[in-house]
This record gives structure tokens, sequence and C-alpha cells, in this order.
């Protein structure tokens, strides 16, 4: 184990990580995101020791649940769904503690319920308690509760102290510019920034905090880190999953809002930034914002920098899979994407001319989620001349999802009498070094915001920036409507239309 105390920067990440006595309210208690990540997240947290020891959980739904039935069903989402086998003593505690509100989140008498209702639990606890506002319903009534939370005071509680009242906010932040532009003007009519916590959990994985150790605490890498070695960079995240009963809520999204917008373009931030002044989630949240200044409005259209498809029908996983327009929920004409491809400019001295080549899709061969790093190929006067050896260029692959790793490709010798070589994989796996139980991102990103550690959420004007990038991409595909949009079978590495976006620049996508 490394010395702290010769290693800084482990110190530094090594802080204290304790939450004051907080409240976690829960608005969306009975949907499927809090049964699926908020509350094992909340109960691995409890398993781990890292709650307060005056921690409560409420959940606020307009469904009328008494408390023993929310504690029932809260029960039954971590045993399904919690990394880890429920212990019955840490579920014990967290359950005595765990209640339930019903109301309108346009109900103002309500969200004054809710006040009582922490006051009290304040009073029980006889300590100030934080509360940490989590808003984990669809975006159609972000707006009502926030003005609520103004109204009934509670989003001014203990305003001028570090346990102040915090909220996170799920995606999706917006549609388009103007929409995460008014959703910014609500919260901030209600909220100082310093409160508001927009969550990308792409940020809490593992992998995709580790870019930043990899980059700024390892010293080979940032002499190579830019266009003088970097030919280009890919950044693929594939799903195998197609759209199952989410089918109406991707139907008014598409993949460049559900996952390019916002998870994509943290990992393109996050790739591309400048070494940040200190760990600081300003600082950090500073170059972001300036990376993503940086890159150029999209070339639209034919022969453009962007590319979009459907999935049809075929096999994924040894399963047949129905092609996106016959699968429930999906209208048989929509114009929908399930597929996007990206090709970014960066336009600044680190980056400019180094393409960076984005893609995500439901429904490809295979889960992966990776950010390849392509270097330039050696000067051809040796191993590289007269097409005699098995070269690639070098490169380095940051496997976010699954299989957790780092990889590097080099050019090796082959033994033998004779010199030939080729092109070999060295490997770095999470799970071979550090075992296979990692934190799930919900649960990093909880404790971050009872912290009040806002590194890992994303500011108004980073979510502002992206969009505006994107905006004028989905207005000129909702202008052409099924025009132009290009096919792919499900099961396979996406459509033609994605390979052209790299062919005419001389590159190919990697297979992951
Ligand atoms: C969500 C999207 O934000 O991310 C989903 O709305 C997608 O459509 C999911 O499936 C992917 O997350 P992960 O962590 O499984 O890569």
């Amino acid at each position: 184990m490394a010395d702290p105390q010769r290693h800084p920067f482990l110190h530094g990440l090594s802080k204290h990580r304790g939450a004051p006595p907080t409240v976690v309210v829960i608005f969306g208690a009975s949907g499927d995101l809090t049964a699926r990540k908020l509350i094992p997240a909340v109960y691995n947290l409890g398993h781990d020791n890292l709650l307060p020891a005056d921690f409560h959980l409420v959940g606020f739904g307009r469904k009328p649940i008494p408390d023993e039935e929310f504690r029932n069903l809260a029960a039954a989402a971590i045993k399904e769904f919690s990394r880890r086998e429920p212990d019955p003593a840490v579920w014990n505690r967290l359950a005595a503690n765990t209640s339930y509100v019903a109301g309108g989140y346009d109900e103002k008498a309500a969200f004054d319920r809710l006040a009582a209702h922490i006051d009290a639990i304040e009073k029980r606890t006889g300590r100030d308690v934080q509360v940490l506002f989590y808003i984990s319903t669809p975006p159609t009534v972000f707006t009502p509760i926030l003005l609520n939370l103004g109204a009934s005071g509670l989003a001014h509680r203990h305003i001028d102290l570090p346990h102040h009242a915090k909220v996170i906010i799920e995606k999706p932040f917006g549609r388009d510019l103007a929409s995460a532009h008014a959703l910014n003007a609500t919260i901030g009519s209600v909220f100082q920034e310093r409160q508001v916590y927009r969550i990308d959990h792409y940020l809490g994985k593992e992998t995709v905090q580790d870019l930043l150790v990899q980059r700024f605490a390892n010293a080979i890498f940032e002499p190579l880190w830019n266009r003088n070695f970097i030919d280009s960079v890919q950044i693929t995240v594939a799903e195998e999953v197609g759209v199952g009963s989410r089918g109406g809520y991707y139907e008014q999204s598409g993949a460049l809002r559900d996952m390019i917008q916002n998870h994509t373009m943290q990992l393109v931030a996050l790739t591309a930034m400048e070494p940040p002044v200190s760990l600081d989630a300003e600082a950090i949240r500073d170059e972001k914002v300036k990376l993503l200044r940086a890159i150029q409005p999209l070339v639209l259209g034919e022969g453009g920098d962007v590319a979009r498809a459907q999935y049809t029908a075929g096999m994924v996983g040894g399963k047949s899979a129905p092609g996106y327009r016959e699968e429930e929920g999906i209208s048989p004409e929509s114009a929908t994407e399930t597929f996007a491809a990206l090709r970014l400019s960066i336009n600044n001295w680190r980056w400019q001319g180094v393409p960076f080549y984005l893609r995500s899709g439901k429904r490809m061969a295979r889960r992966v989620s990776e950010i390849a790093i392509n270097f330039k190929c050696p000067p051809g006067t040796l191993f590289a001349a007269g097409g005699r050896f098995d070269l690639a260029g070098n490169t380095l692959s940051f496997q976010i999802q699954p299989d957790e790793g780092l990889s590097l490709i080099l050019n090796t010798k082959i033994p033998g009498l004779e010199t030939r070589t080729q092109p070999v994989k060295m490997s770095f796996r999470y799970a071979t070094t550090f075992g296979s139980n990692t934190p799930e991102a919900y649960e990093r990103l909880v404790l971050d915001a009872m912290i009040g550690d806002g590194t890992l959420f994303i500011r108004g004007d980073e979510a502002e920036t992206s969009w505006k990038l994107c905006t004028p991409v989905l207005e000129s595909w909702a202008a052409a409507g099924r025009e132009g949009m290009d096919s792919y079978h499900a099961g396979s590495w996406g459509p033609k239309a994605a390979e052209t976006l790299l062919e005419k620049h001389g590159h190919v996508w990697r297979q992951p």
C-alpha cells in the first residue's frame, strides 16, 4: 500500500468522508430508479458504515402508501437489486428511520406537511439535520416540485450553514438548449448553485473517476496527451438492451438526448480537458466547461459530422430481437434514433486536428463502454516501412464497463529466429487487482451530495454548453423526419453511416 505521506495525491483523495445528520427525501419514491438504484445505494452506504448516525429516508409520492408498506417495498428493492445480500442488522437500523409522505407535486400543502415531518425528525434527533432532496420523477413535474420546495421554505433550511438544504436532479436535464436554460432559471429562482447537484451517473462510475487519476497521477501520459502524438479518439457507449418497457420515454428522447448529450459528452470533457488547478469541484468543472466550449459546431446534413440510425430485427446474445419500430409503445413511423454517432473537432491548442468520434446505440453487438486513445503510427523508416511488419498504432483504452480496466496495445517482436512483429495487449483489470465488489455509481454520488462535494455533478453552464452543441443536430433531425435515417441489425456494431463518418477521414471504428 502506498504511503500517503509520500503520495500527497492519494492523501488528498482519502479525505474524511463523513456526512452530517441527514434526511434524504426521494420524490418519485415508488418509481423504477428508486427501487433499482437509489434505495440499494442507500442500503450499501449503510452497510459500509458511511451513513451518518442520524440518517433518515423519506419517500414522497402521489400514491398514498403507509410507512410500513414503503418499508416493505424498500426491503424488496434491496433484496432484488442490491449488489450485496441484505444484512438484517443493517436493514433494521435503516428501516427504523424510513417513512413516507403522500402528496401531489403541485400541492403546496403537501410540502408544508413534508416540512413538518422533517421538523419532527429534527426535533427527535436533537441536532440540526441537513435535508437532501432527490428529484427522481418524470421531468414534467420538476418545476412544481422546485417551486414548492421554495414556497414551503424547505429549500432554505439552514441556508447559511454547511448543512444547508441540497437538491439532486435526475436526468433528463431539459430536452434542448431552451428547456435546459429554462430549468436552470427555475432552479436558480429557488436554490443557490452551491445547493444543486445535477446527476450524471456516468461520473459515479469507478473507471470514469479513474480517468482523472490516470491522466494526472501518472507523469508518462501528459507529455503525449495532445495533437503531436494522438491521431484520434473513439468513444463507444454500446448497449445490448433495447428500449424494454421505456418505449414511451425513449420515443421522445432518442440516443442523442438519452446518452450522447450527457454521458458521452462527460467522457469527452474528462478525456480532453486541461489539468485543473486543484481537485476542487469548481476547478474541475471550469476546465470541463472550457473544453466543451472549444468544440466546434457540428456540420449537419449529408457528408457532415453526424449519423443516426434505428435498429431492425436481429439476434442479440443468441436471442432474436424485434426491430425498434416493432417494439411496444413505439410508432411504426417513428423517426427516433436508437443509434447516434458524431465527429467532434476541438479547436484548442491541445486538440486541433484530432477527431473525437463518439457513438452510442441500443441493441448493439455487446454491452461495452470504452474510451480509446489512438496514438500516431511510428515513423515509417524501420519496422513501419514497406508493409513487411504487422504494426498497429498504439492504443490506450479505458474500459468503463463491463470488465472495468485499462489496456495498451504495443507492437512486439514475435519470438523466433526472424524479426516479425505483432500488436499485443497489456491489460489491467480492476476485478483482478482490487476484487469485484466495487460500489455502484449511485452510492458514490449520493454520499458526495450528502457531504457537499459537487465534483462529480454537472454545473448549470456545463449542461447548457453541451445542449448548445447538440440542439442544432436535434432540430435538423426533427425537420428531416425519417429522411437520412440509416438502419442496423439488432446485434451488430451499428449502421454503415457511422462507418462512412470515419472512412472519409481515413479511420475505422475499432472493435471493442
Ligand atoms: C440511462 C439511459 O441514463 O443510462 C438508459 O436513460 C441507459 O437508456 C442507461 O440504458 C445506461 O446506463 P449504464 O450505467 O447501464 O451504462
